[in-house]
Protein backbone atom coordinates (compact mmCIF):
# COMPACT_ATOMS: atom_id res chain seq x y z
CA UNK A 1 0.00 0.00 0.00
CA UNK A 2 1.50 3.43 -0.97
CA UNK A 3 0.72 4.83 1.93
CA UNK A 4 1.71 2.26 4.30
CA UNK A 5 3.46 3.59 7.34
CA UNK A 6 2.67 7.40 6.45
CA UNK A 7 0.65 9.51 9.39
CA UNK A 8 -1.41 12.52 7.67
CA UNK A 9 -2.39 15.53 9.31
CA UNK A 10 -5.92 16.62 7.17
CA UNK A 11 -7.14 19.96 8.27
CA UNK A 12 -10.61 21.17 7.34
CA UNK A 13 -11.73 24.50 6.64
CA UNK A 14 -15.01 25.93 6.39
CA UNK A 15 -15.97 25.51 3.00
CA UNK A 16 -19.03 23.46 1.89
CA UNK A 17 -16.29 21.01 0.64
CA UNK A 18 -15.67 19.75 3.84
CA UNK A 19 -18.01 17.24 3.03
CA UNK A 20 -15.42 15.50 0.55
CA UNK A 21 -13.00 15.37 3.18
CA UNK A 22 -14.76 12.84 4.61
CA UNK A 23 -14.02 10.17 1.66
CA UNK A 24 -10.26 11.71 1.45
CA UNK A 25 -9.95 10.21 5.17
CA UNK A 26 -11.13 6.90 3.84
CA UNK A 27 -9.54 7.25 0.84
CA UNK A 28 -5.94 8.25 2.62
CA UNK A 29 -6.33 5.33 5.36
CA UNK A 30 -7.71 3.31 2.43
CA UNK A 31 -4.24 3.26 1.08
CA UNK A 32 -2.43 2.42 4.13
CA UNK A 33 -1.97 5.98 6.00
CA UNK A 34 -3.24 6.99 9.66
CA UNK A 35 -5.06 10.11 9.51
CA UNK A 36 -5.71 12.66 12.16
CA UNK A 37 -7.82 15.09 11.69
CA UNK A 38 -7.40 19.14 12.93
CA UNK A 39 -10.68 21.11 12.32
CA UNK A 40 -11.04 24.86 12.55
CA UNK A 41 -13.91 26.14 14.64
CA UNK A 42 -15.91 27.28 10.96
CA UNK A 43 -15.42 23.73 9.72
CA UNK A 44 -17.31 21.97 12.23
CA UNK A 45 -20.20 24.23 11.51
CA UNK A 46 -19.92 21.77 8.38
CA UNK A 47 -19.09 18.87 9.55
CA UNK A 48 -19.22 17.65 13.22
CA UNK A 49 -15.70 15.95 14.62
CA UNK A 50 -17.76 13.26 16.09
CA UNK A 51 -17.55 11.88 11.82
CA UNK A 52 -14.04 12.20 11.44
CA UNK A 53 -13.73 10.64 14.59
CA UNK A 54 -15.84 7.78 13.45
CA UNK A 55 -13.93 7.43 10.16
CA UNK A 56 -10.20 7.90 11.41
CA UNK A 57 -10.80 6.23 15.09
CA UNK A 58 -8.70 8.75 16.44
CA UNK A 59 -10.30 12.19 18.19
CA UNK A 60 -10.22 15.31 16.50
CA UNK A 61 -8.97 18.26 17.84
CA UNK A 62 -10.09 21.84 17.22
CA UNK A 63 -8.87 24.15 19.68
CA UNK A 64 -5.56 25.22 20.60
CA UNK A 65 -6.42 24.81 24.21
CA UNK A 66 -7.49 20.76 24.08
CA UNK A 67 -6.70 19.81 27.85
CA UNK A 68 -6.37 16.05 26.13
CA UNK A 69 -2.62 17.30 25.06
CA UNK A 70 -0.90 16.91 28.09
CA UNK A 71 2.06 19.94 27.56
CA UNK A 72 -0.94 21.68 26.25
CA UNK A 73 0.84 21.96 23.12
CA UNK A 74 -0.79 20.52 20.59
CA UNK A 75 -0.07 22.49 17.53
CA UNK A 76 3.64 21.20 18.14
CA UNK A 77 2.58 17.73 19.48
CA UNK A 78 0.39 16.65 16.57
CA UNK A 79 2.80 18.47 13.63
CA UNK A 80 5.71 16.50 14.73
CA UNK A 81 3.37 13.28 14.31
CA UNK A 82 2.97 14.03 10.81
CA UNK A 83 4.42 13.32 7.73
CA UNK A 84 2.62 15.75 5.95
CA UNK A 85 0.02 18.38 6.61
CA UNK A 86 -2.57 18.58 4.38
CA UNK A 87 -5.33 21.25 4.40
CA UNK A 88 -8.36 19.87 2.08
CA UNK A 89 -11.16 22.08 1.72
CA UNK A 90 -8.55 24.95 2.30
CA UNK A 91 -10.34 28.46 2.23
CA UNK A 92 -9.31 31.89 0.74
CA UNK A 93 -9.37 33.29 4.60
CA UNK A 94 -7.28 29.86 5.99
CA UNK A 95 -4.93 30.62 2.97
CA UNK A 96 -4.58 34.00 3.63
CA UNK A 97 -3.63 33.65 7.06
CA UNK A 98 -1.31 30.71 5.91
CA UNK A 99 0.44 33.69 3.20
CA UNK A 100 0.72 35.85 5.94
CA UNK A 101 2.02 33.14 8.67
CA UNK A 102 -0.77 34.65 11.04
CA UNK A 103 -1.60 31.87 13.79
CA UNK A 104 -5.02 32.38 16.02
CA UNK A 105 -6.00 28.67 15.74
CA UNK A 106 -4.97 25.28 16.50
CA UNK A 107 -4.56 24.61 12.62
CA UNK A 108 -3.00 28.00 11.74
CA UNK A 109 -0.56 27.43 14.87
CA UNK A 110 0.36 23.62 13.71
CA UNK A 111 0.90 24.77 9.95
CA UNK A 112 2.69 27.45 11.02
CA UNK A 113 4.69 25.07 13.43
CA UNK A 114 5.00 22.33 11.55
CA UNK A 115 8.31 20.92 9.98
CA UNK A 116 7.40 18.93 7.66
CA UNK A 117 5.61 19.86 3.83
CA UNK A 118 2.37 21.20 3.69
CA UNK A 119 0.15 20.83 1.13
CA UNK A 120 -3.44 22.96 0.37
CA UNK A 121 -6.53 21.64 -1.10
CA UNK A 122 -8.05 25.02 -2.20
CA UNK A 123 -12.02 25.01 -2.35
CA UNK A 124 -14.29 28.69 -2.80
CA UNK A 125 -16.21 30.30 -5.35
CA UNK A 126 -14.68 31.30 -8.40
CA UNK A 127 -14.94 34.98 -8.15
CA UNK A 128 -12.86 34.39 -4.57
CA UNK A 129 -10.35 32.55 -6.46
CA UNK A 130 -9.96 34.91 -9.22
CA UNK A 131 -9.64 37.86 -6.43
CA UNK A 132 -6.27 39.84 -6.78
CA UNK A 133 -5.58 39.38 -3.08
CA UNK A 134 -6.34 35.39 -3.75
CA UNK A 135 -4.01 35.42 -6.03
CA UNK A 136 -1.25 36.89 -4.68
CA UNK A 137 -1.68 34.74 -1.46
CA UNK A 138 -1.29 31.38 -4.03
CA UNK A 139 1.87 33.25 -5.33
CA UNK A 140 3.43 33.50 -1.75
CA UNK A 141 2.56 30.23 -0.50
CA UNK A 142 4.20 28.53 -4.14
CA UNK A 143 7.18 30.92 -3.27
CA UNK A 144 6.60 29.46 0.63
CA UNK A 145 7.12 25.79 -1.19
CA UNK A 146 3.56 24.82 -0.09
CA UNK A 147 2.21 22.70 -2.54
CA UNK A 148 -1.24 23.88 -3.73
CA UNK A 149 -3.57 20.89 -5.12
CA UNK A 150 -6.11 21.97 -7.57
CA UNK A 151 -8.29 23.46 -7.81
CA UNK A 152 -10.63 22.37 -10.42
CA UNK A 153 -12.81 23.79 -12.38
CA UNK A 154 -16.71 22.52 -13.04
CA UNK A 155 -20.13 23.21 -11.22
CA UNK A 156 -19.53 24.92 -7.95
CA UNK A 157 -21.98 24.79 -4.74
CA UNK A 158 -23.01 28.25 -4.96
CA UNK A 159 -24.74 27.69 -8.40
CA UNK A 160 -22.12 28.80 -10.41
CA UNK A 161 -19.39 27.29 -13.03
CA UNK A 162 -15.57 28.09 -12.96
CA UNK A 163 -12.22 27.43 -11.16
CA UNK A 164 -12.29 26.86 -7.51
CA UNK A 165 -13.88 23.07 -6.99
CA UNK A 166 -11.64 21.37 -4.33
CA UNK A 167 -10.16 18.44 -6.70
CA UNK A 168 -11.93 15.29 -6.05
CA UNK A 169 -10.70 13.07 -2.94
CA UNK A 170 -8.61 9.98 -5.23
CA UNK A 171 -6.98 12.84 -7.52
CA UNK A 172 -5.72 15.00 -3.98
CA UNK A 173 -4.87 10.98 -2.46
CA UNK A 174 -2.98 10.44 -5.84
CA UNK A 175 -0.72 14.30 -5.48
CA UNK A 176 -0.30 13.36 -1.91
CA UNK A 177 1.45 9.76 -2.52
CA UNK A 178 3.23 12.00 -5.71
CA UNK A 179 4.02 14.45 -3.01
CA UNK A 180 5.56 12.00 -0.61
CA UNK A 181 7.49 10.05 -3.56
CA UNK A 182 11.24 10.36 -4.21
CA UNK A 183 11.99 12.16 -7.33
CA UNK A 184 14.68 10.13 -8.81
CA UNK A 185 12.97 11.42 -12.19
CA UNK A 186 13.29 15.31 -11.15
CA UNK A 187 13.19 17.67 -14.32
CA UNK A 188 13.33 14.60 -16.49
CA UNK A 189 11.30 14.30 -19.71
CA UNK A 190 9.83 11.04 -20.12
CA UNK A 191 7.94 9.63 -23.13
CA UNK A 192 6.18 6.27 -22.82
CA UNK A 193 4.38 3.64 -25.07
CA UNK A 194 1.76 1.16 -23.99
CA UNK A 195 -1.31 -1.57 -24.31
CA UNK A 196 -1.73 -3.31 -27.61
CA UNK A 197 -2.09 -1.85 -30.99
CA UNK A 198 -4.66 -2.82 -33.26
CA UNK A 199 -4.59 -3.81 -36.99
CA UNK A 200 -7.56 -3.47 -39.55
CA UNK A 201 -8.67 -6.26 -41.94
CA UNK A 202 -11.96 -4.05 -42.67
CA UNK A 203 -13.80 -1.50 -41.55
CA UNK A 204 -15.61 -3.88 -38.53
CA UNK A 205 -12.59 -6.47 -37.72
CA UNK A 206 -9.06 -6.10 -37.05
CA UNK A 207 -6.06 -7.88 -35.33
CA UNK A 208 -5.02 -7.65 -32.01
CA UNK A 209 -3.32 -8.77 -29.03
CA UNK A 210 -4.02 -9.55 -25.20
CA UNK A 211 -2.11 -6.45 -23.80
CA UNK A 212 -4.66 -4.43 -21.43
CA UNK A 213 -1.92 -1.51 -20.91
CA UNK A 214 -1.51 -1.83 -17.12
CA UNK A 215 1.94 -2.16 -16.85
CA UNK A 216 2.75 0.35 -18.99
CA UNK A 217 -0.06 2.99 -17.46
CA UNK A 218 1.59 1.96 -14.17
CA UNK A 219 4.99 2.84 -15.58
CA UNK A 220 3.82 6.41 -16.49
CA UNK A 221 2.01 6.80 -13.32
CA UNK A 222 5.59 5.91 -11.35
CA UNK A 223 7.53 8.39 -13.44
CA UNK A 224 4.36 10.94 -12.78
CA UNK A 225 5.58 10.32 -9.22
CA UNK A 226 9.37 10.55 -9.80
CA UNK A 227 9.03 13.99 -10.62
CA UNK A 228 9.47 13.31 -14.53
CA UNK A 229 6.85 15.01 -17.27
CA UNK A 230 5.10 12.15 -18.99
CA UNK A 231 3.92 11.60 -22.20
CA UNK A 232 1.94 8.12 -22.64
CA UNK A 233 1.62 7.19 -26.04
CA UNK A 234 -1.36 4.59 -25.56
CA UNK A 235 -2.95 1.28 -27.71
CA UNK A 236 -6.81 0.66 -27.20
CA UNK A 237 -7.25 0.22 -23.73
CA UNK A 238 -10.29 0.96 -21.56
CA UNK A 239 -7.42 2.50 -18.69
CA UNK A 240 -8.15 6.03 -17.34
CA UNK A 241 -5.11 8.51 -17.30
CA UNK A 242 -3.22 8.36 -14.66
CA UNK A 243 -3.27 11.83 -12.92
CA UNK A 244 -0.57 14.63 -13.86
CA UNK A 245 -0.12 12.49 -17.60
CA UNK A 246 -0.18 14.28 -21.01
CA UNK A 247 -1.68 11.12 -23.09
CA UNK A 248 -2.70 10.52 -26.58
CA UNK A 249 -4.29 7.30 -27.96
CA UNK A 250 -3.85 5.76 -30.73
CA UNK A 251 -5.01 2.64 -32.41
CA UNK A 252 -2.52 0.96 -34.75
CA UNK A 253 0.87 0.60 -35.31
CA UNK A 254 1.72 3.26 -37.67
CA UNK A 255 -0.08 5.62 -36.07
CA UNK A 256 1.18 4.58 -32.70
CA UNK A 257 4.82 5.27 -34.37
CA UNK A 258 3.88 8.56 -35.74
CA UNK A 259 2.50 9.91 -32.46
CA UNK A 260 6.21 8.82 -31.10
CA UNK A 261 8.11 10.85 -33.70
CA UNK A 262 6.14 13.60 -33.29
CA UNK A 263 6.54 14.27 -29.72
CA UNK A 264 10.55 13.54 -30.57
CA UNK A 265 10.21 15.96 -33.84
CA UNK A 266 13.06 15.70 -36.00
CA UNK A 267 16.23 15.26 -35.09
CA UNK A 268 18.13 18.42 -33.68
CA UNK A 269 15.25 20.25 -33.95
CA UNK A 270 15.39 23.36 -31.75
CA UNK A 271 11.95 23.73 -31.27
CA UNK A 272 11.12 20.23 -29.19
CA UNK A 273 11.66 19.56 -25.81
CA UNK A 274 13.92 16.82 -26.05
CA UNK A 275 12.75 13.98 -24.80
CA UNK A 276 15.28 12.39 -21.89
CA UNK A 277 13.67 8.94 -21.68
CA UNK A 278 11.56 6.72 -23.92
CA UNK A 279 9.96 3.54 -22.38
CA UNK A 280 8.64 0.64 -24.89
CA UNK A 281 5.86 -0.86 -23.25
CA UNK A 282 3.81 -1.40 -25.78
CA UNK A 283 3.07 -4.61 -27.16
CA UNK A 284 2.73 -3.31 -30.72
CA UNK A 285 1.88 -5.88 -33.88
CA UNK A 286 4.77 -6.60 -36.01
CA UNK A 287 2.98 -7.20 -39.42
CA UNK A 288 -0.16 -5.25 -40.32
CA UNK A 289 -2.75 -6.13 -43.49
CA UNK A 290 -1.49 -4.86 -46.25
CA UNK A 291 -4.44 -5.52 -48.34
CA UNK A 292 -6.94 -4.03 -45.69
CA UNK A 293 -10.60 -4.40 -46.96
CA UNK A 294 -12.89 -0.95 -47.11
CA UNK A 295 -16.14 -3.16 -47.13
CA UNK A 296 -17.11 -5.78 -44.49
CA UNK A 297 -15.57 -9.08 -46.41
CA UNK A 298 -18.51 -11.58 -46.73
CA UNK A 299 -18.35 -14.82 -46.63
CA UNK A 300 -18.12 -16.50 -49.95
CA UNK A 301 -20.41 -19.22 -51.87
CA UNK A 302 -17.46 -21.96 -51.94
CA UNK A 303 -16.18 -21.18 -48.67
CA UNK A 304 -13.04 -19.45 -49.39
CA UNK A 305 -11.48 -17.72 -46.64
CA UNK A 306 -10.24 -14.52 -47.73
CA UNK A 307 -6.04 -14.44 -48.72
CA UNK A 308 -4.44 -11.68 -46.24
CA UNK A 309 -1.54 -10.28 -46.98
CA UNK A 310 1.33 -8.66 -44.42
CA UNK A 311 3.62 -5.93 -44.10
CA UNK A 312 5.46 -5.54 -41.08
CA UNK A 313 5.32 -2.67 -39.04
CA UNK A 314 8.20 0.15 -38.05
CA UNK A 315 10.02 -0.86 -35.17
CA UNK A 316 9.18 2.33 -32.86
CA UNK A 317 12.15 1.31 -30.26
CA UNK A 318 14.90 0.62 -32.61
CA UNK A 319 13.78 3.43 -34.83
CA UNK A 320 14.13 5.55 -31.37
CA UNK A 321 17.37 3.96 -30.48
CA UNK A 322 18.83 4.72 -33.00
CA UNK A 323 18.49 8.45 -33.70
CA UNK A 324 21.53 10.52 -32.95
CA UNK A 325 19.61 12.81 -30.07
CA UNK A 326 17.82 9.50 -28.80
CA UNK A 327 16.51 9.56 -25.49
CA UNK A 328 17.67 6.55 -22.88
CA UNK A 329 15.89 3.79 -23.99
CA UNK A 330 14.44 0.94 -22.10
CA UNK A 331 12.59 -1.99 -23.86
CA UNK A 332 10.25 -4.72 -23.19
CA UNK A 333 9.93 -8.39 -23.92
CA UNK A 334 8.26 -11.34 -23.49
CA UNK A 335 10.80 -14.11 -22.88
CA UNK A 336 9.93 -17.61 -22.63
CA UNK A 337 13.26 -19.30 -22.27
CA UNK A 338 16.70 -18.79 -22.20
CA UNK A 339 16.08 -15.51 -20.78
CA UNK A 340 19.59 -13.78 -20.91
CA UNK A 341 20.81 -15.36 -23.92
CA UNK A 342 17.54 -14.02 -25.60
CA UNK A 343 17.24 -10.99 -24.05
CA UNK A 344 20.99 -9.65 -24.44
CA UNK A 345 20.42 -10.40 -27.75
CA UNK A 346 17.33 -8.82 -28.12
CA UNK A 347 18.95 -5.54 -26.25
CA UNK A 348 21.72 -5.27 -28.47
CA UNK A 349 19.74 -5.98 -31.69
CA UNK A 350 17.29 -3.09 -30.10
CA UNK A 351 20.55 -0.82 -29.59
CA UNK A 352 18.88 -0.16 -25.73
CA UNK A 353 20.54 -0.06 -22.64
CA UNK A 354 18.14 -1.59 -20.51
CA UNK A 355 15.79 -4.02 -21.60
CA UNK A 356 12.94 -5.52 -19.54
CA UNK A 357 11.76 -9.05 -19.48
CA UNK A 358 7.99 -10.03 -18.52
CA UNK A 359 8.87 -13.88 -17.34
CA UNK A 360 6.06 -15.79 -19.06
CA UNK A 361 3.54 -14.82 -21.73
CA UNK A 362 0.56 -15.23 -18.65
CA UNK A 363 0.95 -11.70 -17.95
CA UNK A 364 -1.23 -9.71 -20.07
CA UNK A 365 -3.91 -8.31 -18.12
CA UNK A 366 -2.69 -9.62 -14.62
CA UNK A 367 -2.45 -6.81 -11.43
CA UNK A 368 1.36 -8.73 -10.81
CA UNK A 369 4.04 -9.61 -12.74
CA UNK A 370 7.71 -10.58 -12.92
CA UNK A 371 10.64 -8.43 -14.00
CA UNK A 372 13.99 -9.43 -15.19
CA UNK A 373 16.33 -5.95 -15.98
CA UNK A 374 19.02 -7.18 -18.19
CA UNK A 375 21.62 -4.46 -19.25
CA UNK A 376 25.10 -4.64 -19.69
CA UNK A 377 25.94 -5.57 -16.30
CA UNK A 378 23.57 -8.69 -16.73
CA UNK A 379 20.64 -9.43 -15.02
CA UNK A 380 18.57 -8.21 -11.98
CA UNK A 381 15.21 -9.51 -10.90
CA UNK A 382 12.40 -7.77 -10.09
CA UNK A 383 10.41 -10.33 -8.00
CA UNK A 384 6.77 -10.66 -8.15
CA UNK A 385 4.16 -7.89 -7.12
CA UNK A 386 1.47 -5.37 -8.14
CA UNK A 387 2.14 -3.74 -10.98
CA UNK A 388 1.97 -0.07 -9.01
CA UNK A 389 5.09 -1.59 -6.84
CA UNK A 390 7.04 -3.20 -9.40
CA UNK A 391 6.83 0.20 -11.77
CA UNK A 392 7.64 2.16 -9.16
CA UNK A 393 10.82 -0.42 -8.73
CA UNK A 394 11.68 -0.08 -11.53
CA UNK A 395 11.81 4.06 -12.27
CA UNK A 396 13.76 3.95 -9.22
CA UNK A 397 16.33 1.34 -11.29
CA UNK A 398 15.87 3.25 -14.46
CA UNK A 399 16.95 7.15 -12.09
CA UNK A 400 19.57 5.28 -10.92
CA UNK A 401 21.01 3.87 -14.36
CA UNK A 402 20.42 7.15 -15.99
CA UNK A 403 23.29 9.04 -17.21
CA UNK A 404 23.44 12.77 -15.44
CA UNK A 405 21.71 14.96 -18.35
CA UNK A 406 20.33 11.94 -20.42
CA UNK A 407 18.54 12.19 -23.26
N1 LIG B 1 8.48 -2.65 -30.29
C1 LIG B 1 8.29 -1.46 -30.96
N2 LIG B 1 7.82 -1.46 -32.24
C2 LIG B 1 7.53 -2.61 -32.88
C3 LIG B 1 7.71 -3.85 -32.18
C4 LIG B 1 8.18 -3.82 -30.90
O1 LIG B 1 8.56 -0.39 -30.39
N3 LIG B 1 7.08 -2.59 -34.11
C5 LIG B 1 9.02 -2.63 -28.92
C6 LIG B 1 8.05 -3.07 -27.87
O2 LIG B 1 7.33 -1.98 -27.34
C7 LIG B 1 8.97 -3.71 -26.83
C8 LIG B 1 10.01 -4.36 -27.70
O3 LIG B 1 10.07 -3.57 -28.87
O4 LIG B 1 9.62 -2.73 -26.05
C9 LIG B 1 9.64 -5.78 -28.01
O5 LIG B 1 10.39 -6.19 -29.07
P1 LIG B 1 10.00 -7.39 -30.05
O6 LIG B 1 11.11 -7.53 -31.00
O7 LIG B 1 8.64 -7.23 -30.58
O8 LIG B 1 10.07 -8.56 -29.07
P2 LIG B 1 9.01 -9.55 -28.52
O9 LIG B 1 7.67 -8.91 -28.39
O10 LIG B 1 9.61 -10.08 -27.28
O11 LIG B 1 8.87 -10.65 -29.65
P3 LIG B 1 9.89 -11.50 -30.62
O12 LIG B 1 11.02 -11.97 -29.77
O13 LIG B 1 9.01 -12.56 -31.10
O14 LIG B 1 10.28 -10.57 -31.71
Amino acid sequence: MELANRHILLGVTGGVAAFKACELARELQRRGATVQVAMTEAATRFIAPVTFQALTGRPVFTDQWDARIDNNMAHIELSRQADVVLVAPATADFMAKLAHGLADDLLSTLCLARNVPLLVAPAMNREMWAAAPTRRNVEQLRRDGVGILGPDSGDQACGETGMGRMLEPEDLVEDVIAALAPKPLAGRRVLITAGPTFEPIDPVRGITNLSSGKMGFAIARACRQAGADVMLVAGPTGLPTPRGVRRVDVRTAREMHQAVMGELGAVGSATYARSDVFIAVAAVADWRVANVSSSKLKKTADGAPPALEFVQNPDILAEVAARSDAPWCVGFAAESEDLEKNGQEKRLRKGVPLLVANIGHATFGRDDNELLLIDDRGMQLLARAGKDDLARDLVGQIGRRLPAGAG
